[in-house]
C-alpha cells in the first residue's frame, strides 16, 4: 500500500493504544460480554469492587473462548477443564486435574489480560503490539493516557451512539475528516441545502500525534450553529484529530459548551465502527434536548453508515483511489501520520508530517 492513498480492502493496524470496545453499562454486576478489537477476541466484565477488566477471549490451555465458561468472584473458569482464570491479571488460579504428585505452578500460567478503563461510559481496551510479550496489567507507567471527552462544567448531559461500518478503519477515519461530503450525504432541511455551498478557509496546526483545525466561527449556513447563536457570545470550534483514531470537536459560547468525541475503531483490518460520545451543558434545563440531539446525531451517522455501505460496494472490486488538494489534505495528513507511528513501532523516530501552520480552501 501507498502510504498516502487509501487501500480499498483491508487496512494496517496501529497497536500500543487504547480503543473502545463496548458500551460499559453493558457490564453491570456479573455480566460479562464479548467484542472483537483489531481481530482480538474479548472477554469483559467487571469485578465485585466495579474494575474492568479484559481478557483474550480465549483459554491458553487449549484455545476455547473463555467466555463458554463462567465469570465469579473475581476468577473465570474455563468450560473444557475448569482451569480458573484471576479475571483483572489473568493468572492461573488452579488446574483441577493437577494432583499432590504434580510439580507444575499454575500461577505462572496466564490467560492473556489487557489494561482495561471506563471513561465516558466506553471500555476502552490497551492493546499492545502482537509479539510484545506479557504486559503487567497492574503497571500503568508506560501507558498513554486513557482518552477523555473534554467537559467545561461540573453540570452537562450527554448521549451516545454507535454504528457498524462494513469498510476498513482507514476509510472511516478519512470520513470523519472529510469537508466536501457535508453538503451532498448531510443534506436536510434543518442542517443545510446543498446550495449552501461556499468557499471556506480554515487553518490548520500539528498536535502531538495529530492536527488541530484552530478555533474558528463555524459555517454560518447550519441551522445547529444558528441555534446556538441565541446565547449572543461569539462562537468557536476546535476540532483536533489524534492517532490512531480520535475526533475531538469542542463548540464555545461563552460558558456554554458542547464537546464530543467520534473514534473509528478497527473491528478487524477490513471492518470498524464508529462511536460517539457528547456532552454538554447548552439548553442544559430545557426537556427534550437530549432524545432531540440524539435523534438527529443518529441521522448523521445513518447518512454517514448508508453512505460507507454503498462505498463499500465499490471498494469490492479493489478500484484505484485518490485524495486531492485542498479537500483531502486532511486525509493525507493521517495517512503521513500513520505512517510516522508505524515508522516509530519498529524503532524509528516519529517525525510529525506537518512542519507548522497550514491554511486550507475548499468549497463545502
Ligand atoms: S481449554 Fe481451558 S481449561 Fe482446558
Ligand atoms: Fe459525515
Amino acid at each position: 500500500m501507498s502510504p498516502d492513498t487509501p487501500s480499498s480492502s483491508t487496512a494496517t493496524l496501529l497497536y500500543d493504544d487504547w480503543y473502545p470496545a463496548l458500551r460499559s453499562d453493558l457490564l453491570r454486576g456479573r455480566q460479562t460480554a464479548t467484542a472483537l478489537l483489531l481481530g482480538i477476541p474479548l472477554l469483559l466484565g467487571r469485578t465485585e469492587a466495579g474494575q474492568l477488566f479484559a481478557l483474550r477471549d480465549s483459554c491458553p490451555h487449549r484455545g476455547i473462548p473463555l467466555s463458554c465458561g463462567g465469570f465469579e468472584t473475581g476468577a473465570v473458569t474455563c468450560k473444557y477443564h475448569g482451569w480458573r482464570f484471576a479475571a483483572v491479571s489473568g493468572q492461573c488460579l488452579e488446574i483441577p486435574s493437577l494432583t499432590r504428585h504434580d510439580t507444575l505452578d499454575c500461577s505462572r500460567i496466564f490467560a492473556t489480560a489487557y489494561p482495561c478503563e471506563e471513561r465516558d461510559g466506553h471500555a476502552w481496551v490497551y492493546l499492545p503490539a502482537p509479539g510484545s510479550g506479557r504486559l503487567d496489567i497492574a503497571d500503568r507507567s508506560n501507558l498513554p493516557a486513557v482518552p477523555e471527552l473534554q467537559k467545561f462544567s461540573a453540570r452537562f448531559r450527554s448521549a451516545h451512539l454507535t454504528a457498524d461500518l462494513p469498510c476498513n478503519v482507514d476509510h472511516g477515519i478519512i470520513g470523519l475528516m472529510d469537508p466536501a461530503h457535508g453538503p451532498f450525504v448531510h443534506q436536510s432541511w434543518w442542517w443545510r441545502a446543498r446550495r449552501s455551498i461556499h468557499e471556506k478557509e480554515k487553518h490548520f496546526e500539528p498536535i502531538p500525534q495529530g492536527f488541530r483545525m484552530s478555533a474558528h466561527a463555524p459555517s454560518g449556513n447550519s441551522a445547529p450553529y444558528k441555534l446556538l447563536g441565541v446565547y449572543g457570545h461569539p462562537i468557536t470550534t476546535t476540532i483536533d484529530f489524534v492517532l490512531p483514531n480520535r475526533r475531538y470537536e469542542t463548540i464555545r459560547c461563552g460558558d456554554k459548551w458542547f464537546s464530543s468525541l467520534t473514534t473509528v475503531t478497527p473491528v478487524t483490518a477490513t471492518r470498524s465502527r464508529i462511536d460517539v460520545v457528547a456532552a454538554w451543558n447548552v439548553f442544559y434545563r430545557v426537556p427534550f434536548v437530549p432524545a432531540i440531539a440524539k435523534f438527529f446525531g443518529a441521522r448523521f451517522v445513518e447518512q454517514d453508515r448508508v453512505t460507507m455501505v454503498q462505498q463499500a460496494a465499490g471498494l469490492q472490486h479493489d478500484p484505484t483511489l485518490m485524495l486531492i488538494d485542498d479537500a483531502d489534505r486532511p486525509a493525507k495528513w493521517y495517512f503521513a501520520l500513520k505512517q510516522a507511528r508505524l515508522h516509530a513501532a519498529n524503532g524509528g523516530e516519529f517525525v510529525h508530517p506537518m512542519t507548522g501552520p497550514v491554511t486550507l480552501r475548499w468549497r463545502s
